[in-house]
Order: C-alpha cells, then structure tokens, then sequence
C-alpha cells in the first residue's frame, strides 16, 4: 500500500478552472473522503488521481514515485463507479476474475486471489450465480471484488453506493469501514453524503468550487469548522445561523445581539471584528436544551424518533431554528419553545464566512 500526494492540482476545461491548488498528503493506509455538493469537482479529482483525466498544472505521487505522466494501468490504482458495469453473462467469478484475465495471470494464482477477495466480500457462496440472481449490494461487491484481485496500491471509490436504497447504504457502509481494516488499503472515496463521509473516513476532504475549504478528522471538521460552509456541511441536522450584530468586544470575547433579541457573550477571538458588524451564530442543534436560556423558537413541527425529539420553528420571526431534542421532551407544535445554550458551545462566522476562532473549543476526540 502507497502514499498520495496531490501538488498543487490545477484543472480547467477550456475556460472553466474547476480545481484551484489542490494539494493533499494523504497517508499510507488512510480512509480519505472527498465530500462536497454536486458539481464541486470531486470526480474530476479521483479521476486526476485515477489518470483518466489530465491535470492541467500540478503533479500526482503515489507511493513516492511522480505519476502524473503514467496511463492508468500502471499507477497502482482500481477505481470503482457509481454504475459498476458486470458482465450479465458471466459467473460472479468471472467478474471478478476479469482484470486477471485480461493481465494474463496464472490459473492457480488467479484462483488464490478471486477466493481471498469472495471470502472477504462474503460472496464465497455465491461465485457460481450470473449477476442478475444478486441483490444490489452484493452486485456492488461484485465489482469492488474486481478492484480487490488486482492488489491496487491505492483505492478509489466514486459515489459507488448511491445506486442502492437507504438500509442497504447503511449496511455497505460498515461493510466497507471493515474492508479497509481487513485490507489495511489508503482509500480515496467521493461522496456528496456527509453521513458517509463522517461515518468512514479517518480524514475528509472538504471541497466547494474548486477548492479545498478544509482537511482534518471528522471530529474535527464537527467541532472547528473553518468557514460556515464547512460547519453547515457537517453534522446532521444542520447547524443553525442566526444574524447577529457585534455590540461589544473585549478580552473576554465579543458580545451579540442576535435576531430574536437575545444577546450573548460569545468566547472567541475578536481581532477581527468590530462593534457594529454583522456575524452569523452557529449552534447545533443538539447543542441546546429546554430552557429559559433566551433563545425563543417558534415551533412548527415536531418530528417524534423515538430515541430524539427534533423541533423545527423559526426565532426572530423567519430565520430557521432546529433543535435536538430528547425523546419524550415535553414540547406541543405551535407553542412557544425556550431554549438555551452554553456560550461555549456557539460558532461564529464573519460577513465572509470565516469562523472566528473559539477560545475555550471543546478537546478533540480522536
Ligand atoms: N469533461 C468535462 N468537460 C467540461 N466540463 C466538465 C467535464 N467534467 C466535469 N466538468 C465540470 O467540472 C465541474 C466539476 O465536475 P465533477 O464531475 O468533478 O463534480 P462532482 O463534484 O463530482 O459532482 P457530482 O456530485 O454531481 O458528481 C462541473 O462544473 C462540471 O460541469
Ligand atoms: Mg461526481
């Protein structure tokens, strides 16, 4: 298994510039996710990685040695897709046999490693079955058996499961977590989910528009978002943004007063601010309780899941406002909701999105 490092990517079709500067160094044996909206250029990146597409300036090491000029095949890589394509005609074992018989390879070998990649795939009973006698996730494994054989230094995965319906999501999910312990494989996989994302990967890559908004742990990215894109990406309900005008600031912080009419005194540095600027407050949606801590929520629907109460309403009158809430909180739709939250536990973002550094964050767990 390999290294990768990404230097300075660059790549524009004709005068379009879709990745600005990228560059990454990605460990050997990492689980690395590129997560971003649809169109932020995560698959024109794995394909860079991949040599299916050629960077327009920057170069691509993998495993120390520079590839950036070298045809797919002997980059060390195996990509899976989105549309994984088997041969509906051949054996589960001659789809994943495929790429070996395409290299040539001897029978016994070639036979060692179909059986290693259908016994970690769980497919060992299924070799003999022509594609259409699978499910869809057992297909999917089908052509992640075909990346497997081919003992890639580096793997690369481009949204290959968001063919399949939501339970089966879930459960490929943890089958792949497992993979890669089972392979000891640096992974690249794209997603534009972040519960995938969150779930999976050891680091994310955060892209939008072309660029790397932040790279880190993905308790890292929950609890020091860099920009409000980055926190309003991460984390599930959304973190909450209330307008707010800075009204004081010294030593301890800055002091707020948020649309709703509540103020805060908020810990964070305020070099960078003035009294009369407007930032935004994030707050998770877990982070707040019931209470009478001045956040007032106008309540406008409650969704009952049994193990959490989630309240959607509005404060200050039209800006949105999520809570998370326990299970059998005692709360009626279309009834005042008062809520509080540790000052600690608030983000907050400047007119450009920046976030202004917390002075007391919450320590990391790895
Ligand atoms: N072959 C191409 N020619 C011209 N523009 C392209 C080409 N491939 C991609 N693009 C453009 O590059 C940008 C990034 O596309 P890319 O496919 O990398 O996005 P993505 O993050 O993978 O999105 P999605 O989540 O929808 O798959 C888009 O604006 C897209 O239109
Ligand atoms: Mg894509």
């Amino acid at each position: 298994m390999a290294t990768l490092s990404l230097n300075a990517i660059n790549k524009s079709f004709g005068a379009a510039k879709v990745l600005h500067d990228i560059s990454l160094a990605i460990e050997d044996k990492e689980f690395i996710v590129f997560v971003g909206p649809s169109g932020c250029g995560k698959s024109t990146l794995l394909r860079i990685i991949a040599g299916l597409e050629e960077a327009t300036a920057g170069s691509i090491v993998i495993g120390g040695e520079d590839v950036s000029a070298a045809p797919p095949v002997e980059r060390g890589i195996s990509m899976v897709f989105q549309s994984y394509a088997l041969y509906p005609h051949l054996t589960v074992y001659e789809n994943i046999a495929f790429p070996l018989r395409v290299q040539k390879l001897e029978k016994a070998d070639l036979d060692a490693r179909v059986q290693r990649a259908a016994s970690i795939l769980q497919l060992t009973d299924k070799l003999q079955l022509k594609p259409r006698q699978l499910s869809g996730g057992q297909r999917q494994r089908v052509a992640i058996g075909r990346s497997i054989v081919r003992n890639p230094k580096v793997f690369l995965f481009d949204e290959p499961l968001s063919n399949l319906d939501a339970a089966l999501r879930g459960d490929m999910r943890v089958e792949l977590s497992q993979l890669h312990r089972d392979l000891d494989a640096t992974m690249v996989y794209v997603t534009h989910d972040q519960v995938e994302a969150m779930t999976m990967a050891d680091r994310i890559v955060v892209l939008n528009g072309g660029h790397v908004e932040q790279f880190g742990t993905p308790m890292e990215l929950y609890h020091h978002p860099k920009t409000k894109f980055v926190a309003s990406f991460i984390g599930q309900p959304n973190m909450n943004l209330i307008p707010a005008t800075v009204v004081g600031v010294d030593a301890s912080g800055i002091k707020v007063d948020m649309k709703g009419g509540h103020q805060m005194v908020l810990p964070v540095e305020a070099a960078t601010v003035n009294v009369g600027d407007q930032v935004e407050v994030g707050i998770r949606p877990e982070h707040v309780q019931i209470g009478n801590g001045g956040l007032n929520i106008a309540v406008n629907v409650l969704e009952r899941l049994g193990g959490a109460t989630i309240a959607y309403g509005t404060i200050g009158g039209d800006t949105r406002f999520c809570a998370s809430l326990s299970g059998d909180a005692v709360i009626t739709e279309g009834a005042p909701l008062m809520l509080q939250v540790a000052p600690e536990a608030c983000h907050v973002f400047d007119a450009s999105g920046d976030v202004l550094r917390r002075k007391s964050a919450p320590a990391l767990v790895a």
